[in-house]
């Protein structure tokens, strides 16, 4: 199973262009998820890989072979789309074997091949139905199993699940990562919901306006933002930012006042000492922030709302300086809205950023 590799890949269309001298390698049978927001080029990418759209600049190798001029059916790659669009007048069979049978394949290999792909997908019992007759789930499922059959090396997903409702969302999530560890092919996928990037990936590459701003594993990415737009994407509750001023080193770390919190003072471990008095930003995730009093962190805000999630709370609060902070806490949470409280965290948890929004270590 080839993995990827991507050199200074540009997009142009007309003048404008779109993607800008992407460079990432993806390893053999690696799942790679391109996250990012509408219209950063995901799908962009996703289909240059696929020989759907030319590549204006770069190259792109799977394997050993760059593909930039091979015909999309000779590269070994089966996409799968937000839209499936089945053949509605055929049964789920016919679908999955359509492909094969434009390309000549002999009935009883055809036959084989679906029913290997049916198995996979539990699609056995219902072969003989049409679309019409199948729910969102089972649809999607087929047009999976039209990509299986093809018997690809790597497999593209653009969104695949974005058309279902939650539940059978993170059903269909979990099918994908099965069907991942039993085929064990490259995968790429491709989604803007930051759970399904952390859930299935080995990789993620985090696009912006056509750049990668950042690749690495989930929890790399979730600990080890290079900057303040991946630390705001990865996680879920979003990271905590608040405005902060360098005070110069201190204790092997740097002290930073942060002015909306009543000039309160946190010194975070850092290796890189910014300039005394630098606008700097600290995050912080709900999810490392403890209500209480323990010093020496102590800041204090006023509750908004609480969302009481089950298993979970959330609590959004106030400063008295305007900076909007959310807390997630295990279990039931008493705090309700009006209530004044402090809150702590461990300073280990927090990344500074610089006023460019660039990681400082
Ligand atoms: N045929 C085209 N001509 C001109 N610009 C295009 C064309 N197709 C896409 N673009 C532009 O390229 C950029 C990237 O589009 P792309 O579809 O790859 O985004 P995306 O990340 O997949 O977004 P979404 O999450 O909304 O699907 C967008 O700014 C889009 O407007
Ligand atoms: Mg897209």
């Amino acid at each position: 199973m080839p993995g990827l590799t991507l050199k200074n890949v540009v997009k142009r269309y007309a003048t404008v262009q779109v993607v800008h001298g992407v460079e990432f390698e993806i390893e053999d049978g690696e799942f790679c998820v391109f996250v990012g927001p509408s219209g950063c080029g995901k799908s962009t990418l996703l289909r240059m890989i696929a020989g759907l759209e030319e590549i204006s600049d770069g190259v792109i190798a799977i394997g050993d072979t760059v593909v930039n001029n091979i015909d999309p059916a000779e590269r070994g790659v089966a996409m799968v789309f937000q839209t499936y669009a089945l053949y509605p007048h055929m049964t789920v069979e016919q679908n999955m074997g359509f492909g094969l049978r434009m390309a000549g394949m002999p009935k009883d290999q055809i036959r084989s091949r679906v029913e290997d792909a049916a198995r996979i997908l539990q699609l056995e019992k219902l072969l003989h139905r049409t679309p019409k007759a199948l729910s969102g789930g089972q649809r999607q499922r087929v047009a999976i199993g039209r990509a299986i059959v093809r018997n690809p090396d790597v497999f593209l997903f653009d969104e695949p699940l974005s058309n279902l409702d939650a539940e059978l969302r993170v059903q269909m999530r979990v099918e994908i990562a099965k069907l991942h560890q039993d085929l064990g092919n490259t995968m790429i996928y491709v989604t803007h919901d930051q759970v399904e990037a952390m859930t299935l990936a080995d990789k993620i590459v985090v696009l912006r306006d056509g750049n990668v701003e950042q690749h690495g594993s989930p929890l790399e990415l979730y600990s080890n933002p290079n900057n303040q737009f991946v630390a705001g994407f990865i996680g879920s509750p979003k990271m905590n930012f608040f405005a902060a001023r360098s005070k110069g080193p201190s204790n092997g770390g740097l002290k930073v006042s942060l002015p909306s919190f009543d000039d309160a003072e946190v010194v975070v471990p850092l290796n890189d000492k910014p300039g005394d008095g630098q606008d700097l930003i600290l995050g912080i995730r709900p999810e490392h922030i403890a209500i209480g009093d323990s010093s020496p962190i102590s800041l204090g805000v006023t509750a908004d709302v609480t969302e009481q999630l089950g298993g979970s709370s959330l609590v959004y609060a106030n400063s008295r300086g305007g900076e909007t902070v959310v807390i997630e806490q295990r279990g039931y949470s008493g705090v309700k809205h009006g209530d004044g409280f402090h809150f702590t965290f461990d300073p280990e948890q927090a990344r500074l950023f610089d006023a460019e929004g660039q990681r400082i270590r």
